[in-house]
């Protein structure tokens, strides 16, 4: 009988002694790098068509541009770590709802229809207006002159695609024609699919930087102000705060406006 009780004894102590080690037990606290888990970088989502805020190019699908040197100073400022993702622009507000995502910075309106109801938005860092694009031997005059036989196209999910849609809907013009990448509407204009694209003014001129022998705005800009902002999931406040100190710093320090400098002179 003493041997079983000895064995039992030595299953218990040796059990011990294993969850012990297993839960960094032993009392000591393991002073010698102790891992640190790397943090997770924030996700940051965006539509990369919209040059010259968010744009890849030649193959590459490394995403460049004025808003990822803007949240690249902010997350310096604030000590984050961030990583873009590429999706579509009507997909961003559902990715950060369904937590695919942990911040938007997209060129996008913060004053545009229920956005503000389903994500929250920091401080304004660009201002902006519409404009319709046209082909460069185009009589089209303005965003007052296009008749119902014509065609207009803009990005699905923006300002500009809301604006396109409900011109339709008006009979204003024969279709609102929403795609989902910018660079799909100054094709299709190109094409003669379309007759005008709407795009933010300062899109349209870097499209026209490039293309000014095949396209020219028409007429005046149009439609409210914009007014574009990163956003977070709503409620979270500890986020939001700390991009709008880095954006704050950015201000006072000179460095935005040397990014819109870089960018848009
Ligand atoms: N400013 C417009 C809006 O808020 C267009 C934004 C498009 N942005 C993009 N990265 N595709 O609806």
């Amino acid at each position: 009988m003493k041997t079983y009780k000895k064995l039992f004894a030595l299953i218990i102590g040796a059990v011990m002694i294993v969850s012990l080690t297993a839960c960094g037990g032993g009392g000591a606290e393991s002073t010698e790098g102790g891992s640190e888990e790397a943090a997770t970088p924030l996700k940051v989502v965006t539509e990369a068509t919209f040059a010259p805020f968010e744009f890849t190019e030649d193959g590459d699908e490394t995403i460049k541009g004025f808003d990822v040197d803007m949240m690249t100073a902010i997350a310096e400022d604030q000590g984050l770590e961030l990583e873009w993702v590429n999706l579509e622009f009507d997909s961003l507000i559902p990715a950060l709802q369904s937590n695919q995502g942990d911040i938007i910075c997209a060129g996008m309106n913060k004053l545009s229809g229920t956005r503000a109801q389903e994500v929250d938005f920091g401080e304004t860092y660009f201002e902006s207006v519409l404009m319709l694009l046209v082909k460069a031997d185009s009589d089209i005059a303005g965003i007052e002159a296009v008749t119902p036989d014509m065609k207009l196209a803009s990005q699905i999910g923006t300002t500009g695609g809301e604006m396109v849609q409900s011109m339709e809907q008006e009979g204003k013009i024969a279709s609102g024609v929403v795609l989902n990448q910018w660079t799909d509407c100054y094709m299709q204009l190109q094409n003669g699919d379309v007759q005008g694209v709407i795009v933010d003014k300062p899109v349209g001129e870097a499209y026209l930087n490039a293309h000014s022998d095949v396209a020219k705005f028409a007429g005046e800009s149009f439609g409210d102000k914009e007014e574009f902002a990163f956003a977070v999931q709503k409620g979270n406040t500890e986020l939001l705060d700390k991009l709008n100190a880095g954006l704050k710093n950015l201000k006072d320090s000179g460095k935005l406006q040397e990014l819109i400098d870089k960018w848009f002179s």
